[in-house]
């Protein structure tokens, strides 16, 4: 990965700790990981949440198919406007996962196959997490796939332990990975469906 990006994600969460949520972004091992269990291959619209320097972007992208629709919601407008440089043609909304059903109207799509999450769940009160989690739910069709991350460390703040119950709560399947060690700081996702 290019130093540039590490620079900046690093800058931006020295800034933003709070929504970063990280201090580094995520490796092409956890990208990997996360597609490789999100049932990208059969959904025909797919939204990325917290895209930050696009670590998980561009795999996306690499795997996409001509008839399916992709588009991102990132809160950091820096992270957004470097993305869009990058990657010309990427629809990249500014604002919280919370409204999606608003860029879902924006992107005139009934509703989202399959979420791939970058969110700082264990960083985010319990009010956060709900309302992402059941905004999304209502835009979700029965099946749905919901992909996102934990740090190791954070499986066991308070915040972590709340989010995983609110997985079982919201979703009929949840499953946790083994762990990915080469990631920094090492990290299990989640697979969910609807
Ligand atoms: C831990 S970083 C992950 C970045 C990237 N996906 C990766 O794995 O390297 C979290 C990202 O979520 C974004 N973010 C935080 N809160 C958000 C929210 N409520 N809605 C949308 N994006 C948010 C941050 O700005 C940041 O880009």
């Amino acid at each position: 990965m290019a130093l540039g990006k590490s620079r900046m994600f690093f800058k931006q969460a020295l800034g933003n700790p709070r929504k970063t949520g990280a201090v580094a972004p995520s490796s092409r091992h956890l990208a990997k990981h996360m597609l490789d269990l999100s049932g990208l291959a059969e959904s025909r619209v797919i939204a990325e949440y917290g895209p930050g320097t696009g670590s998980f972007t561009r795999h996306i992208l690499a795997r996409l198919r001509p008839d399916q629709r992709f588009f991102c919601v990132e809160i950091n407008p820096d992270f957004a406007n470097a993305l869009r440089q990058e990657h010309p043609g990427l629809s990249v909304h500014v604002g919280c996962a919370s409204g999606i059903a608003s860029f879902c109207q924006q992107e005139e799509v009934a509703g989202i196959d399959c979420v791939v999450s970058g969110l700082p769940w264990a960083v985010f009160p319990d009010p956060l997490q709900t309302s992402i989690l059941e905004s999304m739910l209502a835009v979700m069709p029965p099946g749905g796939s919901f992909v996102t991350f934990a740090y190791l460390q954070g499986l066991f703040l308070p915040a972590g332990r709340k989010f995983r119950r609110h997985l079982g709560r919201y979703f009929s399947r949840v499953e946790r990975s083994s762990v990915v060690w080469l990631n920094f700081p090492p990290a299990v996702v989640y697979h969910c469906r609807k």
